[in-house]
């Protein structure tokens, strides 16, 4: 038998740089509550969002990814050029085929990277990190654009009560290549399909345009979750996921010194902290209060707002956890660049 070449990659991956772009309107509760009959008090206090941000119509997947991207590159000192596959965690790039990301690659001026994107929701982000790592481990890249973006004001029906105040418009990026040491933790991920319901889109596509028989209901297939369901699990089931990631790292709470869980509701992220007894010195990522849920880009906004805000340093360990429709999730410690 001919024996092949073995693919050969760095010893460890860790992120190289970082980037965000956030929409320019910001939206305030007092903008939403009309529509679904809700107040500025009811939404704080269920959900810790204060205001968010909302895509204009240019704005769009693309335009809020490349800019991401390009002060990524920027941080991590590189070229397009030396990007080998861009990976782009979205929901809400409207069209079934071809992906975004190859565009995205082409925009930014890559040689022809490798480009696809994943659809893992809220957990998309984290689940890209797993596999630029591992690509750059393995061989398969030296650099990897690991992308997290949505424009969830597409497909969210503002007259629905249980999601019009939530979902919100960002991306974020993150550069992924070799480093001497550890630099992204091993990953924790599953998912639990039985939930398939909690989050998903309302109809399927040829409900929507229907038959000559049957026709459609043409009208645009929105976002729907079952809020209460996906609480419960998210608050309780994902405080374990992020004690094995600890595990998996060979750290403890003690060791950490930032927690970025999915930006889904403030107090999602306040129940898992107290399950997890975290200490007072870590400092936790609470971005959705003026950011929304941005689902697949909630993680890179919230890490790159700490460490712009000066509440995270060069080196620090950072516990991330995705979680969402699926239902699907995915934890890693990373070491902030
Ligand atoms: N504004 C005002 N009142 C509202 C409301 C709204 N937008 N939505 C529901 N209510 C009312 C209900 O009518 C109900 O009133 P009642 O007690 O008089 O019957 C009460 O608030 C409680 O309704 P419920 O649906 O049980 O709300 P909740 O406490 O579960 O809160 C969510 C709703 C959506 C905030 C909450 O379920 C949640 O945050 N879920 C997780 C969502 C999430 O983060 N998803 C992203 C994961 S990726």
């Amino acid at each position: 038998m001919t024996a092949l070449s073995a693919p050969r990659g760095a010893a460890n991956a860790r992120i190289l740089g970082l980037g965000a772009y956030r929409p320019a309107r910001v939206v305030p509760n007092s903008e939403v509550v009309e529509a679904i009959d809700s107040s500025d008090e009811w939404i704080q206090q269920r959900s810790g969002i204060k205001s968010r941000r909302f895509a204009s119509p240019e704005e769009t997947v693309q335009m809020m990814s490349v800019a991401a991207s390009r002060t990524a590159l920027e941080r991590a000192g590189l070229s397009a050029a030396q990007v080998d596959c861009v990976v782009v965690a979205t929901i809400s790039h409207l069209l079934q085929l071809p992906a975004v990301a190859p565009a995205i690659a082409h925009e930014l001026g890559t040689e022809g990277a490798a480009a696809f994107d994943i659809s893992a929701a809220c957990a998309g982000f984290c689940h890209g990190v797993a596999l630029a790592a591992d690509m750059v481990r393995g061989g398969s890249a030296r650099h990897v654009l690991v992308i997290g973006v949505e424009r969830l004001t597409d497909i969210v029906d503002f007259s629905d009560r249980g999601t019009a105040f939530i979902f919100a418009d960002g991306a974020g990026a993150a550069v992924v290549g070799p480093s001497d040491e550890p630099g992204v933790g091993p990953v924790v991920w599953g998912s639990d399909g039985e939930q398939f319901d909690y989050i998903r889109q309302r109809e399927d596509w040829r409900d929507v345009i229907g038959t000559d028989d049957a026709p459609g209901s043409g009208i645009m297939p929105h976002l729907t979750m079952q809020g209460n369901e996906v609480f419960r699990w998210a608050s309780f089931a994902m405080a374990k996921v992020a004690q094995q990631a600890l595990d998996a790292a060979g750290i403890g709470v003690d060791d950490l010194d930032l927690f970025v869980p999915h930006q889904a509701n403030m107090r999602i992220t306040d129940a898992m902290a107290r399950s997890m007894k975290l200490p007072e010195h870590v400092r936790i990522a609470r971005d959705v209060a003026e950011q929304g849920n941005t689902s697949a880009a909630s993680i890179p906004l919230a890490l790159d707002r700490l460490v712009q805000d000066g509440d995270a340093r060069s080196g620090d360990t950072a516990l991330l956890v995705g979680f969402g429709a699926g239902l699907s999730y995915a934890a890693q410690v990373v070491i902030v660049p």
